[in-house]
């Protein structure tokens, strides 16, 4: 990528600095430059919609307002507050660093330094440091990548190799000195509110005279980006066991994103075919009535598709069940984290 000319660079960076001081969004981890408050924003809001957000930061800021809070909590704890969330292992990650700082003592203050904590990459690192600590690195997210692909035309895929290069070569060039807070912050408010993926707001965008995309109609064919395999489609089925005021549950030991929550009995653990569809819907169980609660949830995943079925099986008698199972009385199912879609079949129990 050829570098840019200084005029085109200063003109970028005051327009939309100029931008930001009048459309800024007022967000709670705004008001501190707590390193923590402000990792704990950014590790939250990776996957996760501001106003959604918003709510679990002030929930763990209240039940965890130090690092050392945090360090001290055992995972289920942490992991009972993220609940529907989902990534959870951004919260394994987050509880794990909480207690690599706790350990050495401070928060890491530098880009380096930062990197070397679980969980955190070049943009959990660059927002921290340039918005906690002044420090100028440039961040590079999806709004960056949409904003300067637009700006300056180009049509480099954004999950190439190359793509990332220069996107974050480019996104350092921009970054004034002394503003990177507020440079990295207006960049993200910009995509999220100006340049938005869809029907991007051109019309009254200050940027409009030199945007290249704009220029040559190209608005909506930028960002490219490569398309990955296509996403599979994977189905479960959950029986939710009912006995005497009792339900079973296990807790997920695999080193899948579902680690340390809990869900109830898959067919298999009650002994029935893994083709449980068919095999449900026509024996007739032994051990009790069983009832379809729900057909084909979907749950959408970045990576896959589920699609569950939910079922309730109400007996008298305990079936046997593989060891990891736990018999909890139903009404502490609240204590135990559980996955969204397990959430979703808790919700259609009659
Ligand atoms: N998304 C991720 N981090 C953010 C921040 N600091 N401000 C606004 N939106 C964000």
């Amino acid at each position: 990528m050829a570098s840019h000319h200084p005029t085109d660079v200063k003109r970028f960076t005051s327009a939309l600095l100029d931008w930001f001081t009048h459309n800024r969004r007022e967000l709670p981890w705004r008001e501190t430059t707590d390193p923590y408050a402000v990792w704990l924003s950014e590790v939250i809001l990776q996957q996760t919609r501001i106003a959604q957000g918003r709510d679990y930061w002030e929930r763990f800021m209240r039940r965890f307002p130090r690092v050392e809070d945090l360090a001290a909590a055992t995972e289920d704890e942490v992991l009972r507050l993220w609940q529907g969330l989902g990534y959870y292992s951004r919260a394994r990650n987050l509880h794990t660093a909480a207690r690599q700082i706790a350990a050495r003592g401070n928060f890491p203050d530098t880009y380096e330094e930062l990197k070397k904590l679980k969980g955190v990459g070049d943009y959990t690192a660059a927002a921290v440091a340039s918005i906690a600590f002044g420090h100028p690195v440039a961040v590079v997210d999806g709004n960056v990548y949409r904003v300067l692909s637009r700006y300056f035309g180009i049509e480099t895929p954004i999950n190439s190799t190359q793509g990332k290069k220069t996107f974050a070569a480019l996104a350092q060039e921009l970054l004034p000195p002394d503003a990177p807070s507020a440079f990295n912050q207006a960049m993200m408010d910009f995509g999220a509110i100006q340049c938005t993926p869809q029907s991007p707001r051109c019309l009254l965008c200050p940027l409009s005279g030199s945007c290249v995309a704009l220029s040559e109609g190209r608005i909506d064919k930028l960002p490219v980006k490569l398309r990955k395999l296509k996403i599979q489609t994977r189905r479960l089925t959950y029986i939710y066991v009912r006995c005497q005021g009792f339900t079973a549950i296990r807790r997920r030991s695999s080193g899948d994103i579902w680690q340390g929550l809990w869900e109830p009995p898959v067919p298999q653990a009650l002994g029935l075919s893994e083709k449980a569809d068919a095999a449900l819907s026509l024996s007739p169980l032994p051990m009790g009535k069983l009832t379809m609660l729900h057909r084909n949830v979907k749950h959408v995943l970045t990576h896959r598709i589920l699609l569950a079925d939910f079922y309730l099986l109400e007996t008298e008698v305990r079936p046997t069940l593989p060891p990891e199972y736990i018999w909890i009385s139903e009404s502490d199912i609240d204590d135990y984290a559980v996955p969204r879609l397990i959430e979703r079949l808790l919700e259609s129990l009659p």
